[in-house]
């Protein structure tokens, strides 16, 4: 099965993508995870990137469309995949349309969960990370000893863009470049709607019921 999840920073994606992941066994791409294991690598990528997700902009199209075509050429994505964060851009949307094409996939739905920006202001202020991709909420999703990964036992970290003018900043950009992608994908027919203000559980029970009902 291959997937879009849709969304404004802070809706929900990569807590239902983890989950999806693990229930569908298919891989979790995340660009944003993606760029931030570039600049904890000190690439130059990852520099580039840096500049524009601390401002709360978009990283270029052309780099963007670049890292998603060699992440599908990997063998784990040939069963299907979940694509959290990608596409962004109607140009994005239209390079992964002609890039699918050429590997003679199709998407199959796009989940798209929606959230008021006052919530996600609390959300995103309130998001611990761990390095190995899970995440938390301090009040919402805490987890079972604080600042540690339930998982892995790291030590949970802020991200850089969770500071409250660049979360306002990031909504911005997805109002003025992201949200037009509801539109295009309604068309298409693949547009599945969330309510992502919903208990967790909830959320990813009527997602995954959705998906089976296709
Ligand atoms: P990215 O990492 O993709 O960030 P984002 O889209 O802004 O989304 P977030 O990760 O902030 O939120 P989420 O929807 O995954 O929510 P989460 O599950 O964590 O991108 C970062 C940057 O990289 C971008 O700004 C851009 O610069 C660049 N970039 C990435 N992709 C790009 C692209 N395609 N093109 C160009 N640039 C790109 O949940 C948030 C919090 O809420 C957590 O604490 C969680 O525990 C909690 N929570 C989740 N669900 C619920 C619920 N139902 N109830 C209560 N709390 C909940």
């Amino acid at each position: 099965m291959r997937i879009i999840l849709l969304g404004p920073p802070g809706a929900g994606k990569g807590t239902q993508a983890a989950v999806l992941s693990a229930t569908l066994k298919i891989p979790h791409i995340s660009t944003g995870d993606i760029f931030r294991a570039h600049i904890k690598g000190g690439t130059d990528l990852g520099l580039l990137a840096k500049s524009y997700i601390d401002a709360g902009k978009l990283v270029p199209d052309d780099v963007t469309v670049d890292i998603v075509a060699s992440r599908l050429n990997e063998k784990d994505c040939e069963p299907g995949f979940i694509m959290d964060g990608f596409p962004r851009t109607i140009p994005q949307a239209l390079m992964f349309d002609e890039m699918l094409e050429k590997f003679g996939r199709k998407i199959e739905a796009v989940i798209n969960i929606t959230v008021d920006d006052d919530v996600i202001i609390n959300r995103l202020s309130g998001r611990r990370m761990c390095s190995c991709g899970r995440t938390y909420h301090i009040k919402n999703n805490p987890p079972k000893v604080e600042g540690i990964c339930d998982v892995c036992n790291n030590s949970l970290y802020i991200r850089d863009d969770d500071k409250e003018e660049t979360i306002k900043e990031r909504l911005k950009t997805y109002h003025q470049q992201t949200s037009p992608l509801v539109d295009y994908y309604q068309k298409k027919g693949l547009l599945k709607n969330f309510d992502g203000s919903k208990p967790i559980e909830v959320t990813t029970r009527e997602i995954l019921d959705s998906l089976q009902n296709k």
